[in-house]
């Protein structure tokens, strides 16, 4: 495997950071994962979007704009075209002189730029849901969700103590809102007024959670589903409870806290709303201009 590291192609052993790196000391990054099928990028400017609105809170500074280029290389080099790709910002290490403990940084520095890419299945293959399982967890991370934070210490403590209950994954619950599992947005399937189902995924005003980018494409590509707080006393009525990332696509929660959601199998909203992604995905790498190509 060959990762990226500040600007070079090297092993994973040749791969050295400073251990005064603030990404290291204090979680000082951002970070985007990303997918490509066929060897293209899919959705490139939605991460271009999100990474320089997570590089600017943090005050990094890196041209988010050259992240397309930065993948293709890597996605050459480890010679892959169905891959997860993941890149990290750090704001970088004190220099002599510079502090290194302070926590306002002293100076400019010089961020550290660290990428990876791991095969995945092809398009096709992700027309079928993954499964899995989950826990509730009050969400005691910090209240800014929308920065892709390399900190993920939260998210690292709720999906251990979510398997320390025999489930695999957890969804964090805060003020009785649910927001979104641990590396993945989630959906609710309703039964409606008139019996109807609906797809609901808590709006963003509400809970501090990430904006992803897998929500983002099925939200503006699948007008039936509805923005709004979700209240964790609605999930006992849910037919359907998915989740969605960049690295799961869509897998349907079979379980929650030891009960089944539904029937406790892969419902129909989970398929549609696979075969929907597949087909949305399979759309952006026709139109070359909308992708990064190799
Ligand atoms: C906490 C959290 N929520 C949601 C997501 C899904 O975002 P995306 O679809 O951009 O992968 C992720 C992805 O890493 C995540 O870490």
């Amino acid at each position: 495997m060959l990762v990226h590291l500040n600007g070079v192609l090297v092993t994973r052993a040749e791969a050295r950071i400073d251990p005064f790196d603030r990404g290291f000391v204090f979680g000082d990054g951002v970070y985007e994962g990303l997918r490509a099928f066929r060897g293209q990028v899919r959705a490139i400017d939605r991460h271009v979007n999100r990474l320089r609105e997570s590089l600017q809170s943090a005050r990094i500074d890196f041209d988010p704009s050259l992240l397309g280029r930065l993948c293709e290389d890597l996605l050459r080099a480890n010679k892959l075209d169905n891959a997860f790709l993941y890149w990290q910002f750090t704001r970088g290490t004190p220099g002599v002189g510079q502090p290194v403990r302070g926590r306002v940084p002293e100076g400019p520095m010089v961020p550290t730029i660290f990428g990876y890419a791991l095969e995945r299945p092809s398009l096709e293959k992700c027309s079928e849901p993954g499964t899995t399982t989950a826990a509730l967890v009050e969400d005691f991370r910090w209240h800014r969700g929308r920065v892709k934070a390399i900190s993920l210490l939260g998210n690292v403590m709720a999906a251990m103590e979510a398997r320390e209950q025999g489930a695999e994954d957890a969804i964090f619950v805060r003020d009785g809102l649910v927001g979104e599992a641990t590396a993945t947005n989630v959906f609710v399937v309703l039964p409606g007024d008139r019996g109807e189902s609906q797809i609901i995924t808590p709006s963003l005003d509400r809970v501090s959670i990430l904006a992803g980018v897998t929500r983002g494409l099925l939200l503006e590509h699948c007008g039936e589903i509805v923005e709004r707080p979700v209240h964790a006393e609605e999930l006992p009525n849910a037919t359907e409870i998915l989740l969605c990332g960049t690295n799961t696509m869509i897998a349907s929660v079979l379980r929650l806290d030891g009960r089944p959601v539904g029937r406790g199998e892969i419902g129909p909203v989970a398929r549609r709303l696979a075969h929907q992604l597949v087909e949305i995905v399979g759309a952006e790498l026709e139109t070359p201009a909308a992708a990064v190509s190799r």
